[in-house]
């Protein structure tokens, strides 16, 4: 088994990018200035691995001390309900647990501190594929059994050793370090409502693991240079506005239609023929659209009838395009922030009336996996154990079925005039 095809062809390769893309810990981006007391903060927050939160202090109630988000959302029912709604609660789904199966504990410790990044999930993950080093002992009682199937979980951003920190109140919340509270108060910080926040997982380091000169993450420098930071649009304005828990992406049409704006024109040309142009403009995203090089993006232009007949006019691919292990980066077609693409086509006027002019952007949210799954499962899938090779379909299949397609803009089409 020394030299199976798997090893040669698919873990090899996989195992040299997820090291390249999972080992590195958090970098102050801003230390070419002084300082300040917000990267102070979140070089102590995000200091990465996260340390175990220890013991909780004697008056804490076992709800208090409790690390599992079910606990939090008892005291704390809208962000529960909205956290579950997000792809936060959802990062430990197929598409890493299966790797986390191929991969040796060093390298799934790299992709758990942005999957998963508490101690106390580690832990319980390393018990259960029985990892060398994890502790033999059962988890304390506010370690609830399933913390590290439940992702990206409230303590992950909000504990650190049992201490809860959050943005400053707004001005009908009790103020914060109040001992009488539950949970003994909170420490605030203005560190919360700031875009660095962010940072430790969605932004490569300018070291890291970069293609044709730009990190593989590389949504706060996209940020930091556009319109949307001058005018102090942060991350949380767009991703959790009115602080709500939600974090919509490219996963979500509605905040699709929210990055794009759209103009149709019709213009009859000399010789009697019909010039239309759709003009897409990236005017609400903060960042490239889309930021990342796992979305695929088609924006399509159509002629369609009453009777769904329809014809293509114009196409175009906003993605950044790369081989599957990321070698190579072939295309970067994204749309810059407040960036603008024309698609342009010439039509005879149609003869009979209802024809119309209709603009979709179809969305492969997840456009770079479904193509290295498949090639894994087509290459290497019978040396992967049938758990494992059961978790890769599922994430193949999940990855396919997040596709969809929304119409941005329609325009009837002028008859033209019989003679
Ligand atoms: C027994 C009830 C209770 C439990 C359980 C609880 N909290 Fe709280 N928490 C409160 C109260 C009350 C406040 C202060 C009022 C407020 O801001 O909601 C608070 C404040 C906070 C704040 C500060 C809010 C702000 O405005 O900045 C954060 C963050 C927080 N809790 C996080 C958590 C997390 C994470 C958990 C679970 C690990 C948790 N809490 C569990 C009751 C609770
Ligand atoms: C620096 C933080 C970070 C590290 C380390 C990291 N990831 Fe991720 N990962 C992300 C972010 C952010 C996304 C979301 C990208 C998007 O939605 O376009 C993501 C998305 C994914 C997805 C797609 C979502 C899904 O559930 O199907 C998979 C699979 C994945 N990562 C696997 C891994 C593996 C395996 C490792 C370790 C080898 C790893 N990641 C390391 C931040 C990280
Ligand atoms: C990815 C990190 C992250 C996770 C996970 C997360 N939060 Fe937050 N939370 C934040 C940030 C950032 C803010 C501040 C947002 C702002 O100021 O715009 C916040 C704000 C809060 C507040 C203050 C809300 C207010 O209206 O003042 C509470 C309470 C809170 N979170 C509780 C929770 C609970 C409970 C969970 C889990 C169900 C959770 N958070 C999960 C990052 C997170
Ligand atoms: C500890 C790591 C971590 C932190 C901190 C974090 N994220 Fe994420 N985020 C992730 C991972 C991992 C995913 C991928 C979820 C998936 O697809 O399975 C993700 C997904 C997202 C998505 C959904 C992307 C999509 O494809 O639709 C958005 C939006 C997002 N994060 C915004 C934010 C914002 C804004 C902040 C700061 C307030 C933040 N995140 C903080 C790790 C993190
Ligand atoms: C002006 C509003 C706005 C700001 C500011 C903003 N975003 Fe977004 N973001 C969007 C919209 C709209 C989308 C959906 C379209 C898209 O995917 O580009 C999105 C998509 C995303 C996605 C989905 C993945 C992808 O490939 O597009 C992630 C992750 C994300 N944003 C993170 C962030 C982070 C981190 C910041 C701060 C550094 C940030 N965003 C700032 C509006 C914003």
């Amino acid at each position: 088994m020394s030299r199976s095809v798997f090893k040669v062809v698919g873990l090899g390769s996989l195992a040299a990018l997820l090291l390249a893309m999972g080992w590195w810990w958090w970098r102050d981006l801003t230390d070419t200035q002084a300082p300040d007391q917000v990267a102070v903060f979140l070089a102590g927050h995000w200091n990465k691995p996260l340390a175990a939160q220890g013991m909780p202090p004697a008056g804490f109630t076992p709800l208090e001390a409790s690390l599992d988000p079910e606990a939090c959302g008892q005291c704390h029912p809208a962000q529960l309900h909205d956290w579950r709604t997000s792809l936060h609660s959802r990062t430990m789904g197929y598409g890493i647990l299966w790797q986390v199966r191929a991969l040796a504990p060093e390298q799934v410790k790299g992709c758990l501190d942005c999957h998963a990044p508490l101690a106390e999930q580690k832990a319980l993950l390393g018990r259960e594929l029985g990892w060398e080093n994890a502790p033999a002992a059962a988890p304390p009682s506010y370690v609830s059994s399933g913390l590290h199937q439940q992702g990206l979980v409230c303590a992950a951003c909000h504990v650190r050793a049992h201490r809860r920190y959050g943005p400053p109140p707004i001005a009908t919340k009790p103020p914060g370090d109040v001992p009488e509270l539950p949970h003994g108060g909170y420490q605030e910080t203005v560190a919360f409502e700031d875009s660095r926040f962010c940072v430790t997982c969605h932004q490569f380091p300018d070291d890291g693991p970069a293609l044709n000169g730009k990190p593989l993450e590389n949504t706060f420098n996209e940020w930091r240079g556009s319109r949307h930071a001058v005018e102090g649009r942060s991350c949380q304005s767009c991703h959790m506005p009115g602080r709500r828990h939600l974090w919509r992406g490219i996963h979500d049409p509605d905040m699709v239609r929210r990055a794009l704006s759209a103009t149709l024109s019709v213009q009859p040309t000399e010789d009697g023929s019909l010039q239309v142009r759709a003009a897409i403009r990236n005017s609400g995203a903060g960042h490239y659209f889309p930021t990342y090089l796992v979305p695929r993006v088609q924006a399509r232009l159509v002629v369609e009838s009453a009777e769904a007949d329809w014809h293509l006019l114009a196409a175009t691919v906003f993605a950044r395009d790369t081989d599957i292990w990321l070698t190579e980066e072939r295309a970067d077609t994204r749309l810059a922030p407040d960036a603008t693409y024309v698609l342009e086509a010439q039509l005879a006027p149609p003869k009979e009336p209802g024809w119309r002019l209709v603009l979709y952007i179809d969305v492969a949210p997840r456009a770079h996996y479904e193509r290295m799954y498949a090639a894994v499962l087509r290459d290497s899938g019978e040396q992967l154990d049938a758990v494992t090779r059961d978790m890769l379909r599922a994430a193949l299949t999940e990855a396919r079925s997040s596709r969809y397609s929304l119409s941005v803009m329609e325009r009837e089409l002028p008859q033209a005039i019989a003679n």
